[in-house]
């Protein structure tokens, strides 16, 4: 199977006023100029996404927002709809965050509901699924992140091909630890998501959706963790703060490409 292109994508969290956001995008664009290979997008804070998604205009670097509510507009009180984004210039969306799960209580149906009205908006969505420490030690790694895989399908149009959809498998306890899932780790649990997303909806569907593995991932490890067959690209939160390092991630997911 052809290899899918590759993706390296920044998570900011909740960091970074609109100034350091500017000095950021003036850092990363001169570094990147060799990465043609790999699809780029930064994930910002809201009051940085117009900024980001101007600066960013016409550069490889796609502008995102890091959560959004599925209903367009109304009564919703400090939420941003998927027109919004478009309307500041943001191209992708971060859904289901581990932190947006367990520090703000969204479950698989939000999840489910916001991935189909991303998708829907033309939007790429990158979709986060993973288990916590304690499922991953009682042995129900899979049954947690299969669940969360089905639940997507549940709103997702039939007619939705693969390659507008992205997943990042993000193990709770490899977020922001230091504690790196290993390359098999990652390459077992994004094998088995593309498994059942052949199941789900066929091969063709399943070999163009690009899975991304997201946990501690640095310039240190990056190239253990592309190498693996079934695993496009990286969801970076850490490591993507500094614009040097985040450069250094992106130019490795290029390569692998090439190489
Ligand atoms: P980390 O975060 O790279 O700091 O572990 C990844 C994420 O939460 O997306």
């Amino acid at each position: 199977m052809a290899r899918r292109r590759p993706i390296m994508a920044a998570n900011w969290k909740m960091n970074k006023l609109v100034g350091e956001a500017r000095e950021y995008v003036e850092q990363l664009l001169p570094r990147i100029e060799g990465a043609g290979g790999a699809d780029i997008a930064v994930f910002v804070p809201f009051t940085a996404l117009g900024e980001v998604a101007r600066l960013t205009e016409g550069t490889p670097v796609v502008a995102g927002a890091q959560n959004f509510y599925y209903e367009d507009s109304g009564a919703f009180t400090g939420e941003v709809s998927a027109p919004m984004l478009l309307d500041v210039g943001a191209a992708a969306v971060i859904v289901g965050h581990s932190e947006r799960r367990e520090i703000f209580g969204e479950t698989d149906e939000m999840v489910a509901r916001k991935a189909a009205r991303v998708v829907s908006a033309g939007l790429l969505p990158v979709v986060c699924v993973g288990e916590t420490k304690e499922e991953r030690d009682s042995g129900g790694m899979w049954e947690k992140v299969s669940r969360q895989v089905r639940a997507v399908f549940e709103y997702l149009g039939d007619e939705t091909s693969g390659e507008p959809i992205v997943f990042a498998y993000e193990p709770v306890w490899a977020i922001g630890t230091g504690d790196t899932a290993t390359p098999e780790d990652a390459q077992d649990a994004t094998s088995k998501i593309r498994g059942l997303l052949g199941e789900l909806r066929g091969e063709d569907f399943a070999g163009a959706v690009r899975i991304l593995y997201g946990g501690s991932v640095k310039p240190g490890n990056v190239g253990e963790i592309m190498a693996q067959e079934d695993v496009d690209g990286g969801l970076v939160g850490g490591a993507s703060l500094e614009a040097e390092s985040f450069a250094e991630l992106v130019n490795a997911a290029a390569n692998v490409e090439s190489g």
